[in-house]
């Protein structure tokens, strides 16, 4: 479905991604590991179209999408969830559930069956539908954003760093909500450094270290190896 070719990615003159290449199959859900500063929202924002590639291909159901618009991506059904879990404060949670259908074509006619539905996929955010979104916890706020990234209809959802900056037992819950998605057949690409949580979820991953893939394989053979097992799950 998503293929990554040999894609460098700078900043001015600073080369943060080297000939980076991974794939997502229909229906797959793939981890992107890695450290802080790792590259992988860098290769989150090179596939949505916020950063451009310096060369490298990335294609999309077949297709190369290397001369889209941002806009464009997101319409062809490739939606990325931002890190850090930003939502509009002073809109209510079924507001900032319609905004996330706003890029699409007659979204009016579909958006509030779509948020019935997600709101029914997290029972949280229904229960608070009337509540501004500042006043939500951090993962509600969490489960906010990979909903409102729902309400785009994605075909592939990239989802930055869920669990950044939440406490155990609310890692615990983004994680089941991602695991509904899965069942619900959703493709993911899921950007995380709790490599941990993140291979119990994915059925494959690639590491990235210093901008570059260092190691690809299913979650099973990447938690049992040596490497990961003592630079990433301290064992
Ligand atoms: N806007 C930017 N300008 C310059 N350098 C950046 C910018 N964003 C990220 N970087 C650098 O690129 C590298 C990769 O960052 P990033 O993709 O955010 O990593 P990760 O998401 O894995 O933590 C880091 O060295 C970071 O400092
Ligand atoms: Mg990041």
């Amino acid at each position: 479905m998503l293929k990554v070719e040999e894609i460098n990615v700078s900043y001015g003159p600073v080369q943060v991604l080297e000939r980076v290449g991974f794939s997502v199959g229909e229906g797959e859900c793939v981890a992107l590991l890695g450290s802080n500063g790792a590259g992988k929202t860098t290769a989150l924002k090179a596939i949505s179209g916020l950063l451009q590639v310096g060369s490298g291909s990335i294609s999309f159901l077949n297709n190369s999408i290397n001369h889209l618009k941002p806009g464009e991506r997101v319409r062809a059904g490739l939606i990325q969830v931002p890190e850090g879990g930003s939502v509009f404060p002073y809109m209510t949670v079924w507001e900032n559930l319609l905004m996330g259908a706003s890029g699409q074509k007659e979204a009016w006619k579909i958006r509030n069956r779509s948020a019935d539905r997600v709101t029914r996929m997290f029972p949280i955010l229904k229960d608070r539908k009337n509540s501004q979104a500042r006043l939500l916890s951090g993962g509600e706020r969490q489960m906010l954003v990979l909903a409102r990234g729902l309400m785009a209809l994605p075909k592939l959802l990239m989802v930055d760093e869920p669990s950044l900056g939440l406490a155990p037992k609310i890692l615990l819950e983004i994680f089941n909500a991602l695991r509904i998605l899965r069942k619900e057949g959703v493709t993911i690409l899921l950007a995380e450094q709790n490599v941990q949580l993140a291979l119990q979820l994915a059925d494959r991953g690639y590491v990235l270290e210093n901008g570059k893939v260092v190691m690809e394989n299913s979650s099973r053979e990447l938690l049992e190896s040596d490497h990961i097992r003592k630079a990433y799950l301290g064992l």
